[in-house]
């Protein structure tokens, strides 16, 4: 694949000789699961095949005419949701974003709430929204999740007292399903412009619908540059499952390869802040599609080389637990070369005339080579450069690798039952209406 290479050299004396071989035969059956939707939760793999009928359907314009209305009336554009209803959109727009130029560049700044229940961020959104003009994107597939619903609550009312009811309800963009939940409801009451989120779409592998587009699209990002990545890329990993030419069967085949020989952790490490978002948005799909029945590789994450001064040492040399997949980007997007000093007083001068992307490359390899040799296996995944057409490509590579490999791991990689325990838990501690029994058992554990 043009754009996107991986590499699996460093795995290979950490796993029995020819094992990524032998899984072959296990990725052709499960790799026919997930195309032919024939394996479990496969209610939910709309997404497979989304990018290219997207690119055939009017939706792009849809979107694209939405967010051209927020661009022109906003500063600010607050983004609610939680897990998959916000960190695709995240990890995008933070991925190309100048860290330090919003508002120079005549784009509305993206804000995030409702991912979390601080009473102290609310209150300095809040405050912090009184002198701008701003609008809202609320995102939830279920139109139920507490936190995004609790932040709507705040937000809806700041907006109305700041805009009045009517021309409030002009700035919020709702995003949910087409008939279900409170969100919905919501939405035709007060009459708000709605996207949908496609029903065999779950939340973690719904950042190709309007749930990430919109936000993307409203940052100033081209989607359908995003969307043709991903088709690209579906085109391309539908054509064989062999390890030898599919990147996405050959990561999965590397990874289950290490799960099976002790290496139950798999950290996806970057070396540039802006990928930050990326890992997060990567442990979401991995973590919530795989965790399940006692099984799963954990998903973790690094931004190198910052981390290297935190983690690096228990990388290096703590448990051997541990296997990496380093995400690399082969060109920068800016160019800088650093200066020669005639004193030379910081002793840096053998940097003279060496861009700060190839010290970079060096920290990268350096990296990857020390990890290698303290026993942690390394794959890397190596994109030509970041842009919306490549991190349309990186996305679906991830998402077709993670159904396949949680078909390896034999879980249902499109469901989640475990995030019910802590909202049963708090809804009861909370008195909500119809968890009276479990209420009378939770406080029995309170001490
Ligand atoms: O992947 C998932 O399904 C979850 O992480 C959801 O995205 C998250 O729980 C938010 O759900 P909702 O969009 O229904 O508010």
């Amino acid at each position: 694949m043009a754009n996107l290479e991986i590499n699996v050299d460093r795995i290979l004396n950490f796993v029995d000789e020819n094992i990524l071989e032998s899984l072959q035969q296990e990725i052709d059956i499960h790799y026919r699961e997930l195309t032919e939707k024939k394996g479990r939760g496969s209610d939910f793999l709309g997404w497979l095949t989304l990018a290219e009928e997207t690119l055939r359907s009017g939706l792009l314009k849809d979107i694209t005419e939405e967010a051209e209305k927020l661009r022109a009336t906003s500063e600010v554009v607050v983004v609610i949701g939680i897990g998959g209803s916000y960190l695709g959109s995240r990890a995008i727009i933070e991925s190309l974003n100048n860290q330090f130029q919003q508002y120079q560049t005549g784009n509305p700044e993206i804000i995030y709430a409702g991912h979390h229940i601080s009473e102290e961020y609310l209150v300095n959104l809040l405050q912090f929204l009184n002198n701008k003009d701003y609008s809202i994107i609320v995102i939830s597939k279920s139109g139920t999740t507490t936190e995004p619903a609790l932040a709507f609550r705040f937000l809806k009312k700041h907006l109305e007292n700041k805009y009045g009811k009517e021309n409030a309800s002009k700035r919020i963009i709702a995003i949910t399903d087409k008939s279900r939940g409170a969100l919905k409801k919501l939405a035709e009451k007060e009459g708000y412009s709605t996207f949908i989120i496609p029903d065999d779409v779950g939340g973690r592998f719904s950042v190709l619908t309007p749930v990430g587009l919109l936000p993307v699209a409203v940052a100033g990002f081209e989607i359908t540059k995003l969307v043709e990545g991903a088709a690209a890329m579906q085109q391309e990993l539908f054509k064989t499952s062999s390890i030898a030419k599919n990147p996405a069967c050959l990561y999965v085949a590397a990874r289950n390869a290490l799960y099976r020989s002790g290496k139950p952790v798999e950290m996806l490490v970057n070396f540039q802040p802006n990928l930050f978002y990326i890992t997060e948005w990567w442990k979401q799909l991995f973590g919530e599609s795989e965790g399940k029945d006692h099984k799963g590789i954990f998903p973790a994450g690094a931004s190198f080389s910052t981390d290297l001064h935190s983690m690096g040492q228990y990388i290096q040399d703590g448990l051997r637990i541990l296997f990496e997949t380093m995400l690399l980007v082969e060109k920068p997007g800016k160019i800088l070369t650093v200066p020669l000093e005639q004193d030379d007083a910081d002793g840096l001068n053998y940097l003279a005339g060496k861009r700060i992307s190839e010290v970079n490359n060096m920290a990268a390899a350096g990296t990857a080579i020390a990890h290698h040799d303290g026993g942690v296996p390394v794959i890397s995944i190596r994109l030509t450069e970041l842009n919306e057409f490549t991190l349309g490509e990186l996305i679906y590579f991830f998402e077709f690798a993670c159904g396949i490999s949680g078909y390896m791991l034999e879980v249902n990689p499109f469901d989640q039952p475990g995030v019910e325990a802590y909202k049963n838990n708090m809804f009861a501690l909370l008195g909500k209406t119809g968890y009276e029994e479990q209420q009378k058992e939770i406080l029995k554990k309170i001490k």
